[in-house]
């Protein structure tokens, strides 16, 4: 088992790659806070790792607001009684995010406040626990639209991926020294529902992406989790700052 004992921190674990990852986690022995807005869907993400012999415990969490990270922080310290792995991969993509022309200031900051202070605040409640025990990985989810540009654009998501990828650099320089690693994973488009209910309607969109994909297929969560199980585990001792993008390839593409 990779993880065997680990206290690890996924956020928006109730739905997505974040539930896949809460899975994969406890599978290689794990101990998991399900930190997630939904309590229901954190809810069956717990039931779903205990149903597999697994543990997990939920902690009803808006990683935008300082107060209820303040509060899951401090009650996962106090029930797990440390924290060795915090995975940032709560994020949000509302549909009524588009070109900075037209995108509404309210879903600016909010797609702002979730993406980036969300991790702030995460970093800012858990880091004090892995100075004190001098050991952590911080796994942050930014995007591989955080080096493309699309011509169908989502600017304030792009934009807060391109911060995730800068503050992980940051944390990677200033920790690493007290054993404290930071890395980001770039994914590229995954078999979500929301990307599948999209494509598998409309088969044009579905050909023009996959034309420029050279791996053929769009991702799966596990293709994801498989390389943030890497870096949550003490084989990724060496690798810190690595922005890593799992993406088929896609960014390599120029035509
Ligand atoms: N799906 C993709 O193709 C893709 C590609 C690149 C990057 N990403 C990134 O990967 C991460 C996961 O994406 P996904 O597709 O699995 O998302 P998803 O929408 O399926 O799941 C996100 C989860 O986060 C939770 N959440 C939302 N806001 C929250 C908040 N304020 N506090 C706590 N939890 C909150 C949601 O309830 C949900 O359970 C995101 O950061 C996303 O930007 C996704």
């Amino acid at each position: 088992m990779r993880l065997k004992d680990k206290v690890c921190i996924i956020t928006g674990a109730g739905g997505g790659m974040g539930q896949t990852a809460a899975l994969m986690f406890a599978r290689e022995g794990a101990q998991v806070a399900v930190f997630e807005l939904n309590e229901e869907a954190g809810l069956n993400t717990v039931k779903q790792v205990r149903e597999a012999g697994g543990i997990a415990e939920l902690f009803a969490c808006n990683v935008a607001n300082e107060q209820s990270v303040k509060q899951a922080v401090e009650r996962t310290i106090e029930l797990f009684g440390r924290i060795d792995v915090l995975y940032n991969n709560a994020g949000i993509m509302p549909a009524e995010d588009h070109s900075v022309i037209d995108t509404p200031v309210e879903v600016w900051d909010l797609v702002m406040n979730v993406n980036v202070k969300g991790i702030f605040l995460m970093c800012k409640y858990v880091i004090p626990e892995m100075l004190r025990q001098q050991k952590g990985s911080i796994i942050n989810i930014a995007s591989f639209v955080a080096f493309m540009g699309c011509s169908v654009p989502q600017d304030a998501y792009t934009a807060s991926k391109g911060a995730v990828v800068s503050l992980t650099r940051s944390l990677a320089i200033q920790f690493r020294p007290q054993g404290i690693r930071s890395n980001a994973i770039c994914p590229g488009p995954i078999e979500t529902p929301l990307l599948l209910d999209w494509l598998v309607k409309d088969e044009e969109a579905k050909r023009i992406r996959l034309n420029r994909q050279p791996s053929g297929r769009f991702g799966k969560p596990e293709d994801i989790v498989n390389c943030a199980i890497y870096l949550a585990s003490d084989e990724s001792d060496w690798t810190n700052g690595a922005i890593l993008n799992v993406d088929g390839g896609i960014t390599c593409n120029y035509f």
